[in-house]
């Protein structure tokens, strides 16, 4: 069997080291390892306008804008197709037909949806498009024939919705969608790197984030800011490292040869932890060695993206070209839902003959 890809970002914002660490990076080690067949990647911008439909302009001005991020991080057009949700009319038909198939009920249970509608302050006013987006996802995820959706834990609740969807419309219409299976960062601190404040998200509505186009100056003012133990007071006290930020990014971002590069009076990461730990290691000491490191991973994303900045014109014709390829792919998708529902009556000679049967006519 085929192995196919799709996932994607909604275009809210500028694109930050979460995002790097739960996805970014590891779509690009997925488009480079060869094994995938094609790779899908969507600006979900059809799902951003759910919950931003009063404030359109914030989600026009981040399409290009997550484009460019992607490709400044590594993605290679030649390999991932980059497209746009909005620009898939396929994708919202498909969507008509799956909400037939999902109770209202059933979207009210949705942890992550739940959630969501409690953050914004929807209980008491939910817009129907947004209750419903997990079925607009599974249109997404099916219309791809996507059997691997790179996502992270939050995402688990829509595949599994998404598998109902499949299952309910093979089991009435026959077999015709695909059924995906989710693929989870590796390690459990990859999936959700903590803000610099040691909240548990980074997000930008916390004010939280270091982005992938920071300066190495707002690197390290911000790495300067970080939570660490607040009862690490003087250098001699001994420091707690569970739930201090700059080592839960340390885990996350360091190898043994930044000691060597940075901090060469320690081996490696343990070594560290047990010397902070003891007491006499300060924070401005590991906040550097961290700051050393971000803006040495940041630093050739920063570039790239400004390099892609002075050619916007590429960065247009390649959403352009991915849509086109988009659109050819979910179409073929499509016209097989509409036949196996039978509504596919001026695709071919079927519809006419069977009811010239019905009435009794003859050719
Ligand atoms: N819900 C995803 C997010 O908030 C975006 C998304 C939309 C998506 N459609 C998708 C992810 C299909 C994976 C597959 O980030």
């Amino acid at each position: 069997m085929e192995k196919i890809i799709l996932t994607g970002d909604r275009p809210t914002g500028k694109l930050h080291l979460g995002h790097f660490v739960g996805s970014l990076r590891n779509r690009v080690k997925l488009q480079n390892s060869g094994q995938y067949d094609e790779i899908y990647l969507m600006i979900a911008d059809n799902q951003a306008l759910t919950d931003n439909f009063a404030n359109p302009k914030k989600v026009r001005d981040n399409v290009l804008e997550v484009a460019l991020f992607y490709l400044a991080c590594g993605i290679d057009p030649k390999k991932t197709t980059i497209f746009v949700q909005s620009q898939v009319p396929a994708l919202a038909e498909l969507t008509v037909y799956y909400m037939n198939l999902v109770t209202v009920a059933r979207l009210h249970r949705n942890p992550t949806v739940k959630q969501e509608i409690k953050l914004r302050g929807f209980e008491e006013s939910i817009p129907s498009g947004f209750l419903n987006y997990p079925v607009s996802q599974a249109a997404d995820i099916t219309a791809f024939d996507a059997n691997v959706v790179p996502v992270g834990d939050d995402q688990l609740p829509m595949l599994e919705q998404t598998r109902e969807i499949v299952h309910s419309f093979n089991r009435i219409y026959g077999d015709t969608l695909i059924e995906p299976k989710e693929l989870l960062p590796e390690g459990l601190l990859a999936q959700r790197l903590p803000g610099i404040d040691g909240k548990a998200k980074m997000s930008k509505s916390l004010g939280n984030c270091i982005y992938l186009d920071d300066s190495d100056e707002e690197i390290r003012k911000k790495v300067m800011q970080m939570y660490t133990d607040p009862n690490h007071i003087k250098i001699t006290d001994p420091g707690q490292v569970e739930g201090n930020a700059v080592f839960a990014y340390l885990e996350v971002f360091c190898e043994k040869e930044h000691f060597e590069k940075y901090l060469p009076e320690y081996q490696n990461l343990e070594e560290l932890k047990n010397h902070y730990r003891q007491g006499g290691l300060g924070d401005v000491v590991i906040k550097k060695f961290l700051a050393n490191i971000l803006c040495e991973i940041i630093k050739p994303i920063r570039e790239k993206r400004e390099e892609l900045l002075k050619n916007i014109d590429y960065v247009y014709d390649v959403l352009k070209t991915g849509c086109e390829i988009a659109n050819q792919k979910a179409n073929n998708t499509l016209k097989r839902v509409k036949a196996h529902m039978g509504i596919d009556y001026f695709e071919n000679s079927s519809f006419l003959a069977d009811m010239k049967k019905r009435f009794n006519e003859t050719d």
